[in-house]
């Protein structure tokens, strides 16, 4: 995948290990997250995260992606293409940095991410929310995703999955 193609105001690049210190940086301050989503970040599970794959899935499916103003880390995604099938894409995080929330970016961001995927051939992209978490709920209906109506429970707590059409 051309990932230059996926926005049009952000410089994206693929996040390696050298990268973990601004991540890290970026997801401690999203403190509500890791409320619903625990536990809370670590650079160890920023690392875990880089590398891991749902079911069937290899390392060139995954596009663990950092958005850039400038040399700012405002957002980072972690993207699987091909998965659950050929035709859609998983998001299985995606985070802005506190800094600029509130300001159309994460909308924007996912606005471009849809339009590159579709002109990619892509016709879904899947992902899932805490159930009870606000911000993550709010955000992911307001851009256009619906509940699947599958449900799955973690310790502690429930995944809505949820998918938009491209
Ligand atoms: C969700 C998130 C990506 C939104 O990023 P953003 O750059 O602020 O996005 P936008 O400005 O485009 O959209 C803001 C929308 O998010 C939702 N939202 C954000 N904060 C919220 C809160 N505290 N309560 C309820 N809804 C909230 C609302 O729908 C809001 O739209 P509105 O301004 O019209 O009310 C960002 O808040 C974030 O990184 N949160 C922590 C991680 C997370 O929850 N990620 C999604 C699940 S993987």
């Amino acid at each position: 995948m051309d990932i230059s193609r996926l926005s049009s105001g952000y410089l994206v690049r693929r996040l390696g290990e050298n990268d973990i210190e601004d991540i890290f940086a970026l997801c401690r301050k999203n403190e509500l997250y890791y409320k619903y989503c625990p536990p809370f970040v670590t650079r160890r599970s920023i690392a875990d995260d880089m590398k891991a794959l749902p079911p069937r899935k290899e390392a060139s499916d995954k596009y663990y992606l950092g958005y850039y103003d400038g040399d700012k880390l405002i957002a980072v995604m972690d993207l699987i293409l091909g998965y659950p099938d050929e035709k859609t894409a998983f998001i299985g995080f995606f985070m802005t940095d506190t800094s600029v929330q509130k300001a159309g970016i994460g909308s924007g961001i996912i606005r471009d991410l849809c339009a590159g995927l579709r002109d990619m051939g892509l016709t879904g992209i899947r992902l899932g929310w805490v159930k009870g978490n606000p911000q993550a709920e709010h955000f992911w209906r307001k851009n256009g995703f619906s509940e699947t109506g599958v449900t799955y429970d973690t310790d502690g707590y429930t995944v809505v999955v949820a998918q938009r059409v491209l």
